[in-house]
């Protein structure tokens, strides 16, 4: 029997982990499974909501470490869960994407001579100001085991000297759930509640730091979904981070009536939203994922993506963040569309039990007999 703990801490993280906990626990005579927290993310509609919609168990390990900086928020997680690493003493540890929790946790496991397998392993944007790309390196360059989403990550991952050997090019878990819940949300009660009539509309979501925390660069967002909401409405569910900046700003009354801003909606809703959506504009990396499999046009508001299969199959472009290209690439998308070249490979809805496959055959190779 192997013994694995799994952490996570932030939003797209729950969406990546819940179809790999829920793939283990489907062989309970092999694996045994906790569940840890790290309470990273804490307001009910970044966590509470959005765990129950992924039909994910409650977890045994909660953290409660809340907001902080980087380095508070790294050290609580890493402070809080030595304890129950020493105490349980797992075989592995399995961290999904690029966040401070994935980090933290990785690193509080290889200190202890425990491996640590990552999952969506390679992703790189070549931007270092962004934390997220840190927290892909450093977990990648202390993870024993690389579970990649697109061919990308697996030559990003040999360029940096990382060993063929650790690496398992296994799809994308962020899409087995996607497949899994894509149909169950009513988009008629959704649009409803929302109070939008119209057929065609557009989804927004802004909370990277360097668009949500630069005051000019969040103004010329704000008038570009403005000036699109004038003839399309723009469903804007706004991340609390960006929220707070909004609200400093005070640009509330300058804005469309047509741009309607809610609070983050639950997985199910969201995606059911996004599926029926003319355009989505965004600097979500899972965003980007997403769309290019429910083959709504994407919007990158940014300079560079880690995701470059999304780009490639059609779906995707990246405008950076000015005003001006991003009201013309909307014109653009909402005239002519997109059009999809080809899937990204391997996201099928079965890349979890890839994950299993490839754990199995690590514990057979590296490690004790089950
Ligand atoms: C984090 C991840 C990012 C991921 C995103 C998804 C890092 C470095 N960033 O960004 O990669 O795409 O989650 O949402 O790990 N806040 C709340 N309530 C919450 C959580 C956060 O109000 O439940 C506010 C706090 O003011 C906090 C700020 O949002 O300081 C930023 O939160 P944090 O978790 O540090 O980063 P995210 O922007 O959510």
């Amino acid at each position: 029997m192997y013994r694995l703990m799994l952490v996570a801490g932030a939003r797209p993280n729950f969406v990546k982990i819940a179809p790999v906990l829920n793939a283990l626990e489907r062989q309970p005579n092999l694996f045994e499974c906790k569940l840890a927290l790290t309470g990273q993310h804490y307001d009910h509609c970044l966590s509470g909501s959005f765990l129950r919609d992924l039909v994910m168990r409650d977890p045994d390990i909660q953290l409660n470490v809340g907001s902080g900086t980087h380095a508070q928020q790294t050290a609580w997680i890493m402070a809080r869960l030595e304890g129950y690493l020493f105490r349980w003493q797992p075989d592995l540890v399995i961290v999904p994407g690029d966040t401070n929790s994935t980090l933290a946790a990785a690193l509080t496991a290889v200190k202890m001579n425990i491996a640590v397998a990552h999952l969506e392993s390679g992703l790189r944007s070549f931007d270092r100001t962004m934390p997220e790309e840190l927290n892909r390196i450093l977990t990648d360059h202390i993870s024993s085991l690389h579970f990649v989403t697109e061919e990308s990550g697996k030559n990003n991952l040999l360029n940096e000297g990382i060993s063929a050997s650790s690496i398992r090019f296994v799809g994308n878990t962020m899409i087995d759930s996607l497949l899994r819940l894509k149909n169950k949300g009513n988009l008629d009660a959704i649009k409803k509640r929302l109070g939008i009539n119209q057929k065609s509309y557009a989804v927004a979501t802004i909370h990277r730091l360097g668009n949500a925390e630069d005051h000019n660069v969040l103004t010329g967002l704000m008038a570009a979904l403005s000036d699109i909401a004038v003839n399309m409405p723009v469903i804007f569910p706004v991340h609390p981070r960006t929220r707070a900046q909004l609200d400093k700003l005070g640009i509330y009354a300058k804005l469309s009536p047509k741009l309607l801003i809610t609070d983050p909606l639950g997985y199910v809703d969201f995606i059911a939203l996004m599926a029926g959506a003319k355009l989505v504009l965004t600097d979500s990396g899972g965003i980007q994922e997403e769309t290019a499999i429910l083959e709504v046009p994407c919007l990158t508001l940014r300079n560079s993506t880690e995701r470059p299969c999304t780009v490639e199959c059609g779906m995707n472009r990246v405008i950076g963040n000015g005003y001006r290209r991003i009201v013309e690439e909307a014109n653009h998308f909402m005239a002519f569309g997109a059009h999809k070249t080809k899937d990204p490979d391997l996201w099928d809805g079965h890349a979890s039990e890839r994950v299993v496959e490839g754990l199995i055959e690590y514990f057979k190779n590296h490690h004790k007999a089950a």
